[in-house]
Formats: C-alpha cells, sequence, structure tokens
C-alpha cells in the first residue's frame, strides 16, 4: 500500500463510545517477560451501537464483556485489526445511549525495543549480576501496546493504576501510592494501588518496576519530589533534583496555576529511546539526561541535564494540563516546552548565558533543514499514526520554539503571561488547536497575532531579507528591504511565498538600541535611517530574534568586521552573521572565501557560543574540504583561526572559571588535535596514558583526549578505549569512549567499532548512535558506515522497529555529509528498494544535501584553493 492509500484510509476512532476512566491492573513477569493485565474502562455510549472499537497491538486479549449494571453483563466477540493496531468488540445487543463498563482480560510481552511496557536491563552495583527492569513509553502511539484503550490524544479520561510485583522491587506510577498489601496469592509479591490521575491522555500513563535508590524533597509549594537512581548511585541523583525543585515552583509562578498532583517524581530508566518523557507526576529518563556524578560529570552534562528537566517539568503544564488535540499540534507541545526551557535555566543558572546558546542551537539548527525543499510547515496534516514519529523533527522543536521566542518578543512578557495564563485555564484538562493559543495572546496583547503567526506556522521555509542600499546623503540613508524565501541551494522559489516579518535595525550610532521596528508585509518595503555617517555600519535583527536570514551587500557586509572584532555587537549577533554567510555561500550567493575572511574578524573572539556557532559551521565546511586534494591546507587554516583561543584556554581550568569556558576548551581541544597540531595530539597521548594508569583525566576534557587518541592511535590504543568503555559504570563516560572509537582513521577500527556497537552484547541500542556518529566523522569512515547500514539496514529495521526514529537519525547523520551525485542516486536507489517510510523525508533531505554540497564543490572549489594557498 502506498503511503499516500494509508493516509486515506486511516480513520480516528468513532465518538460513538467514549472512555471516562479506566481500571487498570498489570502483573509483570521479569523472568518471562510476559504480563497479565486488567482493565476495566467506564464508558458513555453516545450513539446505540453493538461494537466497540478501540486500540491494541500485540496483546492478546482473552475475554470481553461489558456490564451494563450488576445483573446485566455481555459477553463480547473479539478481532484483532492488525493492521490499524485496533481491535473491534461486537455484542450480540444493541448497548443504548448511558454509562456502561467495558472489561478486558489480556496478555502481553515485555518487550526489548523500548516502546509500549518494556524491559530495562541493568547489573548489580557490584557489576556482577544481569537483572532487568521494566517501565513504559507511550508516546505518541504505544499506550495501545500495553493495554487497550483509546490512544488518541483527545480522549481524556481518568486512571486507577495497580501494579502486582515481586515484593523486593518498587512499583512507580504517575501518581502517589494509596495502598500497599501483601498479594494474597502469592506472599512473595504485593500489590500497589496508586491514587487516581487527573483527567489526561492516554500517552502520558506511566509506571515502572524495578530496583531504585532515590533522594528526594518538597519544593516550596509542598510537592513531593524525587529522584530515582540505579541502586547505589543516589547522590547522582541531587543535581537533577536541585534544579526541579527550583524549576517546579517557577511554572507554578509563571503560568499562575498550581502543579496539580502531590508529587513530580523524575526516574532514570537504563534503556531508554529518547532523552526524556513528561508522563504526568512521573518523568522518565534516559541516565544521561538526569543522572550527574558530582566529581566525574562534565559541565556539558550538567547543562543538559538542567535543559531536559526544565523541558519536561514545562510539559507538565503544556501538554499535560492543556494538550493538543491532535499530533499535527504537535509543535505547541514540543515547540513551546523547548522555548520555556531556557528560560527556566536562565532564571536558574544565569552563569550558562543559556539564551545565547538558544540562537546557537535552536535557532541556527532549524534554518538548515528548513532551507531545504522537502522541508514542512510546523503544522503538519498528520494522517495515518505512522506519520507521527516522522514530526519529532528540528521543525516542531528548534523552529516552533524560536517562533514562540519571536512571538514572546513581539508582543512582550507581560501580555504574553497573561494570555498564557487564560489559555491555560480555559483549556485545562482539555484539548486545543494552535489558533485558540493565538487569540488567547492577540487578546492579552492587542496585535494581530494570528495574521502574523500563520505565516511562519502554515508554510514551510523562512525569508532571507536582502538589503539594498538606495541612496545616502548627509546623516541618512535609505535602504530597500526584499523578502523571498531562503532556499539551501540558491534556487528561486517557485512557490513565491511571503511573511509578516518583525524587522528590526540598529546601527552604528547607538548599537545598543533599535533604531527602527517594523513589520514587513510586503515583498519590499524602503526605510531611512537617520543619524547614520556614511561608512557606520548597519545591521538587521537585533539579538537574531527574527525568523529570517540577512544578505548585506559586500560593502554593508565588510562594515560589520569592526564591530565582530571589538565585540560593541552582542554574541547573538555576532554568531548569526558568520552563520547566515556560510548558509548565503552555500547557496552560492557569495563565494566560500568570503566567509574564510570573515572568521577572520572572530580572531580574538571570546565567547563559547559564537566559537560553538563557528565550530559548527567549520565542520560542515570541512566535511566538505575532505573531499579535495587541499584538505591540509584547509586544516592549516583551522589550526590559524582556532590557535588565538586554545593558547588562552591551555589545557587545565583555572580556579572559579566560567561554566562556559570548561565547555570551550574541549572543543577547541578536539578541533586543534583533528587538524594535526602535532603538540596537542602528543599531550593528548600522554595525558590519555596516565588516566589508564590511575591519574584520572578531568571529565571536562575527557572527551577531547579520547577523541584525539583514538584517531591518531593504534590497535592498541583501540584496545585500551574499549577496555575503559567496559569497566565504565557511568553512562556519560561510556557514551563519551563510544563516540571517540570510531574516529579512528583506521579502516579496519572503524569496521571493529561497527562490530562492537551493532554485534556484541557490549552497547546498549540507546547508545547505538552514538557510537555510530563517530564512525561517520571521516570520509573512509562515512564510506564504511553506508555499506553497513545497506547490508544491515533490514536487520537494524527489525531490531529498532519499522517506525524507530533511531532510523531516521541513522540516515540523517551518517549520509548528509557525502559530497558526489553517485553517492546520492546510490541512497535513493537504496532507499526506494527497501520501502521503509519512517526515513522518507530524511532521505529527501539527505539527497537534496548532497546535491547542495556537489554544487558548492564545482563553484567554490578553485577559488578555496587559490584563497589558502596564498595565506
Ligand atoms: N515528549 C518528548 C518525548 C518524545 C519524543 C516522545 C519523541 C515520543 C517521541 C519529550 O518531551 C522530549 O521532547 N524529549 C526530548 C528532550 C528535550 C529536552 C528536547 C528528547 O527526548 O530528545
Ligand atoms: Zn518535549
Amino acid at each position: 500500500m502506498s503511503d499516500q492509500d494509508k493516509k486515506k484510509l486511516f480513520e480516528r476512532l468513532p465518538l460513538t463510545v467514549v472512555p471516562t476512566h479506566y481500571d487498570l491492573t498489570i502483573q509483570p513477569f521479569l523472568d518471562t517477560f510476559k504480563f497479565n493485565g486488567n482493565v476495566t474502562i467506564h464508558l458513555k455510549v453516545n450513539q446505540p451501537t453493538d461494537t466497540v472499537i478501540l486500540y491494541a497491538v500485540e496483546l492478546q486479549i482473552d475475554h470481553a464483556k461489558i456490564t451494563l449494571d450488576s445483573k446485566d453483563e455481555l459477553s463480547g466477540t473479539i478481532e484483532m485489526d492488525k493492521e490499524n493496531e485496533r481491535v473491534k468488540i461486537s455484542f450480540n445487543r444493541q448497548l443504548e445511549k448511558g454509562d456502561c463498563e467495558l472489561s478486558l482480560k489480556f496478555i502481553g510481552d515485555i518487550n526489548d525495543r523500548m516502546q509500549g511496557f518494556y524491559r530495562n536491563k541493568y547489573t548489580t552495583p557490584d557489576g556482577k549480576e544481569v537483572r532487568y527492569g521494566a517501565s513504559t513509553q507511550f508516546e505518541p502511539a504505544d499506550c495501545r501496546r500495553a493495554f487497550p484503550c483509546w490512544d488518541e490524544p483527545n480522549f481524556k479520561a481518568t486512571f486507577d493504576i495497580t501494579l502486582i510485583t515481586p515484593k523486593n522491587l518498587r512499583a512507580i506510577s504517575n501518581m502517589p501510592i494509596k495502598s500497599e498489601n501483601e498479594y494474597p496469592d502469592d506472599k512473595e509479591w504485593k500489590i500497589t494501588k496508586f491514587d487516581r490521575t487527573p483527567i489526561m491522555s492516554t500517552y502520558l500513563v506511566a509506571y515502572v518496576v524495578g530496583e531504585y535508590d532515590y533522594v528526594e524533597t518538597k519544593d516550596s509549594n509542598g510537592v513531593s519530589m524525587k529522584v530515582y537512581t540505579p541502586v547505589g548511585r543516589k547522590e547522582h541523583g541531587h543535581f537533577a533534583l536541585d534544579i526541579a525543585s527550583k524549576v517546579l515552583p517557577f511554572y507554578a509562578e509563571y503560568f499562575n496555576i498550581k502543579y496539580p498532583i502531590a508529587k513530580a517524581d523524575q526516574i532514570a530508566i537504563s534503556d531508554f529511546a529518547m532523552g526524556a518523557m513528561e508522563n504526568w507526576g512521573l518523568v522518565t529518563y534516559r541516565e544521561t539526561a538526569l543522572l550527574i556524578d558530582p566529581k566525574f560529570s562534565s559541565m556539558d552534562s550538567r547543562q543538559r541535564v538542567a535543559i531536559v528537566v526544565a523541558h519536561e517539568l514545562a510539559h507538565q503544564w503544556f501538554g499535560n494540563l492543556v494538550t493538543m488535540d491532535w499530533w499535527t499540534d504537535l509543535w505547541l507541545n514540543e515547540g513551546f516546552a523547548s522555548w520555556i526551557e531556557y528560560l527556566a535555566v536562565d532564571k536558574c543558572y544565569p552563569e550558562f548565558d543559556i539564551w545565547t546558546q538558544f540562537v546557537a542551537d535552536t535557532f541556527a539548527r532549524f534554518l538548515v533543514p528548513d532551507a531545504l525543499k522537502s522541508s514542512h510547515p510546523i503544522e503538519v496534516p498528520i494522517g495515518h499514526p505512522a506519520e507521527i514519529d516522522e514530526i519529532f523533527d528540528d521543525i516542531s522543536y528548534s523552529k516552533g520554539s524560536s517562533v514562540i521566542r519571536m512571538l514572546h518578543d513581539y508582543i512582550g512578557d507581560d501580555a504574553f503571561r497573561k494570555g498564557l495564563h487564560n489559555y491555560l485555564k480555559e483549556y485545562s484538562y482539555k484539548n486545543t488547536i494552535t489558533v485558540n493559543l493565538w487569540s488567547h495572546l492577540s487578546k492579552a496583547s492587542n496585535k494581530p497575532v494570528n495574521e502574523v503567526m500563520s505565516s511562519w506556522t502554515l508554510q514551510m521555509g523562512y525569508p532571507l531579507v536582502t538589503v539594498v542600499e538606495e541612496q545616502q546623503s548627509n546623516q541618512t540613508r535609505i535602504v530597500k528591504l526584499q523578502q523571498e524565501r531562503f532556499i539551501a541551494d540558491g534556487s528561486a522559489d517557485d512557490e513565491n511565498l511571503q511573511w509578516k516579518i518583525p524587522i528590526t535595525i540598529f546601527t552604528k550610532s547607538n548599537p545598543k538600541v533599535i533604531a527602527k521596528q517594523i513589520l514587513m508585509d510586503q515583498p519590499e518595503i524602503t526605510i531611512t535611517l537617520d543619524n547614520i555617517s556614511e561608512n557606520d555600519w548597519i545591521k538587521l535583527n537585533y539579538n537574531s530574534i527574527g525568523l529570517y536570514r540577512v544578505k548585506y551587500s559586500s560593502k554593508e557586509l565588510a562594515h560589520l568586521n569592526e564591530p565582530i572584532a571589538n565585540k560593541t555587537l552582542s554574541p547573538q549577533d555576532r554568531l548569526m552573521i558568520q552563520d547566515d554567510v556560510a548558509a548565503l555561500c552555500n547557496a552560492g550567493h557569495q563565494s566560500f572565501v568570503d566567509y574564510l575572511k570573515l572568521l577572520l574578524s572572530y580572531k580574538d573572539e571570546d565567547n563559547f557560543t559564537v566559537w560553538k556557532s563557528i565550530a559548527s559551521r567549520i565542520a560542515d565546511l570541512s566535511s566538505l574540504m575532505e573531499y579535495t586534494d587541499y584538505f591540509d591546507q584547509f586544516k592549516k587554516y583551522r589550526l590559524n583561526l582556532f590557535s588565538t583561543i586554545q593558547k588562552e584556554l591551555g589545557w587545565d581550568a583555572k580556579e572559579n572559571e566560567n561554566p562556559l569556558v570548561a565547555m570551550l576548551r574541549p572543543m577547541v581541544l578536539s578541533i586543534m588535535g583533528k587538524s594535526g597540531d602535532q603538540a596537542i595530539i602528543d599531550e593528548a597521548k600522554k595525558r590519555f596514558q596516565c588516566h589508564i594508569n590511575g591519574d584520572l583525566i578531568d571529565p571536562n576534557i575527557r572527551g577531547a583526549v579520547y577523541v584525539i587518541v583514538s584517531r591518531y592511535g593504534d590497535e592498541n590504543t583501540q584496545e585500551e578505549i574499549r577496555k575503559l568503555y567496559k569497566a565504565a559504570d557511568m553512562t556519560e563516560e561510556k557514551v563519551r569512549l563510544l563516540r571517540s572509537m570510531g574516529q579512528s582513521l583506521n579502516p579496519n577500527i572503524i569496521k571493529n567499532t561497527l562490530q562492537f556497537i551493532f554485534e556484541s552484547d557490549n552497547v546498549r541500542m540507546q547508545d547505538s548512535a552514538s557510537g555510530l556518529v563517530g564512525c561517520t566523522s571521516s570520509c573512509i569512515g562515512r564510506d564504511i558506515v553506508w555499506k553497513f547500514l545497506q547490508e544491515k539496514w533490514m536487520k537494524l529495521v527489525e531490531r529498532f522497529g519499522e517506525k524507530s526514529s533511531f532510523l531516521i537519525s541513522f540516515v540523517e547523520y551518517c549520509l548528509s555529509d557525502f559530497a558526489d551525485e553517485k553517492k546520492a542516486n546510490e541512497i535513493k536507489l537504496f532507499f526506494d528498494s527497501v520501502n521503509t517510510p519512517v526515513v522518507t523525508r530524511a532521505v529527501k533531505q539527505v539527497i537534496e544535501t548532497i546535491h547542495m554540497r556537489v554544487k558548492v564543490i564545482q563553484r567554490d572549489s578553485k577559488a578555496i584553493q587559490e584563497y589558502l594557498t596564498q595565506l
């Protein structure tokens, strides 16, 4: 069946019969990986019917009955519809309008695919014994794998959950424990009953069974908070607990709505597909997104944990209390949480200067895929549930949050908060769509929010604003601005899309004040700037808040060198100038030589985030230069660019240094090392040797050292890295090591790494993507990985599941850096032949990206070589 057919055939569940409450009992068996289940669903019959349809998949339902009242029971016939993941229950009599209860008995597998109700593998603290726990992951559409239910976000209901588990294990769920009793049938088991949940969607239900330690506290509003950790490592939970206990009351105050559950727990799950999941009252995390070792975690990990915790706790309101009506509006959940996480982290940890990082990590991130013709609007029509997994992407998250940031700036914090509060109040325990938010924000701000926002959420892409100088006279300048969709490879926009763009302009004469602010709702506008001298710089998009790139004339761009070099411009502005120019070079609007020249103005840059942004652009360009015969010359340029900051930072942390410096140092070291700086390579080797001998490397630079020694080391070095990997008990450390392994330039080592990742028991499925990324860090590795993916694709699909987002990551991470047409064709042919719908869009994006890169080489290669030679 083609994708198109599926779309047409798929229908949401009928509203004939709807659930209001679930009574759910689950008994897991961790030796056989089976579970028994029993659910009684309270229903409202809206129209007389003799069939009830709900979702269930990979469940064996043994018994279904309807209870009308204590004396009247109907037994149902069960028909599974595997293709549509549904079950149809038919009765020999009509159910009349009114209330009734549907009871189902079922059994299922505790699977090993990290979806539904699945197993978690862990070892005892001494590392000697392997054991299993089990936990749930239901978003977006896997609750149906754990119990039969109305598994769409707008069928909200309450849940009474009961777990029957071995006595020695913890049983944890969304709500506080109501009672815990011995299980009459078997004294080794216990029955744990939990309080009734608020009215909520099925995808937010959670339960976990296993061995855990925890740390706990109460927040300033008296909400009980625990962080569950692996046994013996409870002190690794303190950092997250501290953040959570600050962030939860921050949100309660910001939204001016109380957190509605008596507890807010967080738990680290050993096998976890994503970063984290916002289940109401019990947020589940990958270990690296929650656990911080006070001694051996890097600053980077701390910042990541702060961000993830702040993100998931925001969902407790935005997502859980108020939920999107259907997955089309997923971006509302994810975009909003991905914006406000920064607001919360900024309040708790101002030293991270996190809003600047927003621009480099989030804003600049979506600009890349959204410039492709194969992009999609923020609001995507979603038909079949198989399409849902595809949209947890940079567009929903990064463009979504950037749109919110722009809007917040456009209407101001007071109106934003007021509108938000009213919106959350009106739709509490209900479902909503995007325009409902706009209308509340409109009302609160008296601005045409819907009109302005729809051009950003309903159409794909974003504009390039071109600055054309019209006239200049004494102390005034007239500039013409033109907008048109920015397309990655520079092609013209056939659809002629237009946006309503909040434009800001500022100039040298008053660099911290916006000189002109205007809503550009035409293809072209003219602006007069006063108080400006002939050679004064002008810049658009103050602090890079608007969703557009800017193209200056070469003269105007040259004027910007000065405020970049003397740092008059904010870091947000400095970093985006080079990001825009790099994108314009990719698109052929200008030559990459211009970019390389521009970067020289950043030589004395000292801001972490600006460097991070440059490093990311340089990495892109490097992966292209790798395919030329002057790559060595390019590496020299790169060395020179980063040398000043490297000398300043050195290898060792200084006392009381800014946390951002701790993150900048390893980034610079690994770039210098990879660029062939012999002194750095030698020092890394020396430190690695000491590390093996027990003199441990500072965790902040450990990742950099591992990468450098892996790249230049031999088989013995690899063996040492693997030993460290096996010995490490912290996932953070394992991932650092795993990433470095494949960065060797020796084909045999890369092949062995792939085997180590996928074909041994050493690496958890969840970490395979990190390992794979390492393997693609060189053109040698890229070829090996592509061959591997082709050979093993069907196996991977089977192992991860055909809808797995891991498959999308494999395609995106591993294939985008090629630079020849032949590869693009190979990729297309291969994915046409395997028919894995979840990667369809990713494959299109990869192919478009490769075509663009090929054109860059054709266009600019000669000029770049000449430029590098004359340096
Ligand atoms: N709701 C998502 C988790 C999710 C993602 C469920 C994809 C189903 C499919 C959660 O809130 C989330 O966004 N997690 C992020 C981390 C966050 C800090 C951006 C993740 O898992 O990467
Ligand atoms: Zn989220």
